[in-house]
């Protein structure tokens, strides 16, 4: 079985030397990609600029920069991955137009700068649409309010079997942790987990998918 995982953040470049990024670090797909190969799989993991590094032989990194780039990467895998994880925290917007020369400080009296920005393709949304009845699609949302409502939102419009909810109100939960708190949420059934490190997290999450294609097979 082969599992396609996007992870990390993107950046999205402004000139040639400012982007727009945010504070993903990676750890949760890098660790999802860890406890997938534990479990059998051929993991193709499509990641943005990330200091995590794999070394599991049954994992392939694929580094990309902008959800662009990782839009593309993931499309040329998803047909053949019987499992799709999207754990990217992928930028929503990149600046329309790319300076090509370093844009330089205002000297005409002005403080303001507007940068216009425009959306980027959403890749779950996208690839939710070309999905097939055996394969497995896997999407996380990271809440501040209404939790449940936003991740059963994201499971309809993205075509997604299951969301990984984060909640941020979780004291160690979320960016720069070492430990998260999941609630995994299906069309029939909401599943809470404890706070956990990030591995463990991963192999629940690995455990929950394996007994859902059990569960289709059977
Ligand atoms: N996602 C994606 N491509 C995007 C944006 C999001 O593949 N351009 C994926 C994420 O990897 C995640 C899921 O969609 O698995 C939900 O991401 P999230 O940012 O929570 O949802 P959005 O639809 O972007 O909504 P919002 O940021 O407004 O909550
Ligand atoms: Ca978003």
């Amino acid at each position: 079985m082969r599992v396609l995982l996007t992870a990390g953040p993107t950046y999205e470049p402004i000139d040639p030397v400012r982007f727009i990024g945010n504070h993903s670090t990676g750890k949760m797909g890098y660790a999802l990609a860890e406890a997938f190969a534990e479990a059998g799989f051929s993991v193709t993991l499509v990641s943005g600029p990330s200091a995590l590094t794999v070394a599991h032989p049954s994992i392939e990194l694929v580094r990309v920069q902008t959800a662009e780039e990782m839009f593309r990467a993931a499309a040329a895998v998803a047909p053949e991955a019987h499992v799709w994880v999207f754990a990217a925290a992928v930028a929503d917007y990149r600046p329309r137009t790319v300076a090509a020369e370093k844009i330089k400080k205002r000297d005409d009296g002005e403080d303001v700068l507007v940068l216009e920005l425009i959306k980027n393709v959403d890749i779950a949304a996208m690839l939710g649409q070309t999905k097939r009845a055996e394969q497995f699609s896997v999407g996380f949302a990271l809440e501040t309010h209404e939790e449940l409502a936003h991740a059963q939102g994201k499971l309809r419009r993205k075509n997604f079997d299951m969301v990984v909810l984060n909640s941020l109100r979780d004291a160690g939960a979320g960016f720069r942790h070492d430990t998260n708190k999941i609630t995994l949420v299906e069309a029939d059934r909401v599943t809470p987990f404890d706070l956990k490190p990030k591995a463990d997290v991963a192999r629940d999450i690995v455990s929950a998918i394996l007994a859902r294609l059990n569960a289709h097979v059977a």
